[in-house]
């Protein structure tokens, strides 16, 4: 009898894992038991893209990770294949010459500090990765959703706020916290703030330690910090304004496309999108913003330019990132306005993403809080941008 047991108890469980083909992963967050279902099927073809005027291709996922190891950046298309196809004009919008809420900005501006940044990085990179289909991945999704609520809820009566999870077919959430716009004619405008929340070890994808301190813990804290202080000065914008935390970014920007994917389809007007991805490395380097001018919308890019000259301390430098570089892609392949920000010009970036040893010790806080300045002048600038005069 006492043999028995546990061999029925094995053929049991074999029977699950064989009949079911799913995985059933229970996290515990906050003392929360949460059951996650990784439905992702490893041995699935996926559609890659590598460039924009290459035909997508066919490939297993190890030959995905492949890409990954070598650097080359792409997209993963299978579920999104239809992306950017909603018939609109994709002529670009005109931006302001230069900013005029100054002192609406530094009223935000002057609560911005490291203390939370350094706090809430030491905690997301505290689970052993943010995969986007492992159960550390969906944990750390929950973790940051409960953060976010957390100071949502401090804000006053008056400011129209709401934090909301996205879900994906994986297991690891986006999470959209929106402020209403006063205007209440234009709930379909939209500004855009956004960051990845996941991270990737790229020789152990699904187990190794990810840290992603910079790549892209670094961005995921510099917008909460933005956030932070616009919720507790009580930020009332004239147009919607929403913080993007994004998940899948690693797999081939599979977050931002679905929710782009989203927008497009309800005929949303995304006024402008601001993709922060690694915000924290500078090295032994000059301290400087690297203002990505590939793949970005060039109007928007230009006045972020001149953001960062009225807002921040540090100056920009023009760079390349390549086709795909993060989730600013997704929105610039739907048809709407994005820019992107980077620690520096490429070639100075932190060498030691997607490994081990993409640790916070080598990321600047005082420079990540450069990011979040940027961050409140754009939220700030850009949701009045129906009421400026333009060019
Ligand atoms: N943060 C990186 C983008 C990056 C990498 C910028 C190196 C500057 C230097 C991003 O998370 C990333 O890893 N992107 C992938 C492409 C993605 C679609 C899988 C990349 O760069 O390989
Ligand atoms: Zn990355």
């Amino acid at each position: 009898m006492n043999r028995i047991i546990p061999l029925v108890f094995l053929i049991i469980t074999f029977a699950v894992v064989l009949l079911g083909k799913q995985r059933l992963i229970s996290v515990s967050v906050n003392h929360e038991i949460v059951n996650v279902a990784d439905k992702d099927d490893c041995n699935n073809l996926r559609l890659i893209q590598t460039d924009e005027d290459e035909p997508a291709e066919w490939m297993t996922e190890k030959e995905v990770w492949k890409l990954l190891r070598k650097g080359t950046k792409f997209m993963d298309i299978t579920d999104n294949e239809d992306l950017g196809t909603v018939v609109k004009s994709k002529s670009s919008r005109q931006f302001p010459i230069k900013p005029s809420y100054q002192k609406e900005v530094s009223h935000y501006k002057e609560k911005l500090s490291t203390k939370y940044m350094k706090e809430s990085l030491k905690n997301f990179t505290s689970f052993h990765n943010r995969y986007y289909r492992s159960a550390h991945g969906a944990a750390s999704s929950i973790w940051l959703y409960k953060e976010i609520k957390r100071i949502a809820d401090r804000a006053d009566d008056y400011v129209r706020i709401s934090v909301r999870k996205f879900k994906h077919k994986w297991v690891q959430i986006s999470i959209i916290a929106r402020f209403e716009g006063s205007d209440r004619n234009k709930e379909d405008q939209v500004v855009i703030i956004g960051a990845h929340q996941d991270s990737v070890n790229m020789w152990m994808p699904t187990n190794g330690r990810s840290p992603g301190a910079d790549d892209d813990g670094s961005g995921t804290t510099t917008i909460l910090e933005a956030f932070r202080v616009l919720v507790e000065g009580g930020f009332k914008p004239h147009l919607p304004v929403e913080f993007h935390w994004y998940s899948a970014e690693e797999a081939g920007l599979l977050g931002s496309q679905a929710i782009a994917k989203k927008y497009e389809r309800q005929h949303k007007d995304v006024i402008a999108m601001l993709q922060n991805d690694m915000t924290g490395y500078v090295g032994n380097r000059q301290e400087s913003f690297g203002i990505v001018t590939d793949h970005v919308d060039r109007n928007l890019t230009d006045f972020v330019k001149s953001l960062i000259d009225e807002y921040t301390d540090i100056p920009w430098a023009n760079t390349k990132c390549g086709y795909a570089c993060s989730d600013h892609a997704s929105w610039r392949k739907a048809g709407y306005p994005s820019a992107f920000v980077i620690e520096s010009k490429i070639d100075y970036n932190n060498p030691y993403i997607h490994t081990v040893k993409d640790t916070i010790d080598l990321l600047n806080f005082n420079h990540m809080l450069e990011f979040s300045k940027l961050a409140v002048g754009f939220a700030v600038e850009l949701s009045h941008i129906d009421e400026s005069e333009k060019i």
